[in-house]
């Protein structure tokens, strides 16, 4: 028999279960539809999608009436529109876990096991006739083809909003912290268990590894002085496992929380960035508070980088770089 599931006959983000060999059933638990392939509409759904506005109008009004937006920042609208946001975005993500590359179902091991990466709708199930179910062809183009047929660019074409390769530099620095794919255990599996904003890849994603990166004065962490700027430290200093093309010289090569960082000279500069950073609030904290220990001032500055990192992330959301169909960072 042909499992049913491979028709993907459940809508609106409802997940199929077998039943007996044949037949399916749809959960539809809290997508806001009913219905055997949960496409009815409850109450409040079709009211929803009716007063719903457009992302293109969202986009236009965070963009302009700049005077409004200046108004309501001083007010409390500031506070409650930020906890709905938030509120609205937290729900996008279900929690605890459900699914992940292995687990269809809900289960202890897709909730326990923070090692996967968590999915939101279950992978396709594994006897399907094709890798997209049913439909799609019976193997996967070569991602390199892929990417060459589809993604390379031919010519140059400005981003419409202006948007530079700070930007693009900026938003890929900041998902490496938690975009870890495990090369040893496989590609549903990562290597960043904070799973969020945690700042693992300004401190490293274990503690033996952050403790290498730290001067352990004052809070800082290491660096280096070249023409009167601060750098973050050789692996000869900080002596912790970094990724370079092969044959850079170790007194070349710059220690930062992640690894991956000397592949890419943009993401190396915002490694820097924050860095100084992070040795400019410890400084600050440090004529605040004469008394902490560098421990204290430490963990408190990571707390205010932490909450740094997450708003200028926002802003850049708020601002409309990151438009629908992009990434919902929680
Ligand atoms: C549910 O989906 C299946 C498969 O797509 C279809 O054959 C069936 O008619 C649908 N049932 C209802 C009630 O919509
Ligand atoms: C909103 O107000 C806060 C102070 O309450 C200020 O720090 C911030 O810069 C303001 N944001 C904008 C976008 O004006
Ligand atoms: C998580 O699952 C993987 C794959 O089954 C396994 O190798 C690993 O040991 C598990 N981790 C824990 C902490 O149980
Ligand atoms: C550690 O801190 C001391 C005191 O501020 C400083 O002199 C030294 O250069 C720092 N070392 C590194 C590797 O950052």
């Amino acid at each position: 028999y042909l499992n049913p599931c491979c028709y993907y006959p459940c809508q609106n983000k409802g997940v199929c279960m077998r039943v007996g060999r044949e037949s399916y059933e749809c959960d539809c638990t809290r997508t806001g539809y009913f219905g055997i392939n949960c496409t009815l509409p409850e109450f409040w759904t079709r009211l929803h999608v009716m007063i719903k506005p457009s992302p293109a109008f969202y986009h236009f009004i965070l963009t302009h009436f700049k005077w409004l937006w200046n108004i309501l920042n001083n007010t409390f609208v500031r506070d409650m529109l930020m906890r709905l946001v938030l509120r609205v975005r937290a729900n996008l993500i279900p929690s605890p876990p459900t699914y992940n590359s292995a687990y269809g179902y809900i289960s202890w091991e897709a909730y326990s096991n923070v090692s996967y990466f968590t999915r939101v709708l279950p992978p396709v199930p594994d006897d399907c006739p094709t890798p997209m179910g049913t439909s799609g062809k019976k193997q996967l183009p070569d991602p390199q083809l892929f990417a060459e047929r589809f993604l390379r660019r031919q010519q140059f074409v400005g981003d419409p909003r202006g948007t530079n390769l700070m930007f693009a530099f900026f938003a890929q620095h900041f998902t490496h912290q938690f975009l870890k794919t495990s090369g040893k255990m496989g590609h549903g599996f990562t290597k960043a268990l904070g799973h969020g904003v945690d700042l693992g890849h300004l401190y490293g994603d274990n503690l033996e590894r952050q403790h290498k990166l730290r001067n352990f004065t004052d809070g800082k962490l290491k660096y280096q002085v070249v023409d009167g700027e601060m750098y973050p430290p050789t692996v000869l200093d900080a002596p912790v496992h970094m990724i370079y093309p092969p044959g850079t010289p170790k007194e070349k090569q710059l220690a930062v929380g992640q690894e991956m960082f000397g592949l890419l000279p943009g993401l190396m500069m915002y490694a820097t960035i924050w860095l100084r950073e992070h040795n400019r609030v410890c400084d600050v904290l440090k004529q605040d508070h004469p008394t902490w220990s560098d421990e204290q001032l430490f963990q408190t500055a990571r707390l205010i980088l932490i909450g740094e990192s997450s708003g200028r992330t926002w802003a850049l959301e708020k601002a409309g770089h990151w438009g629908a169909g992009g990434c919902h960072w929680v």
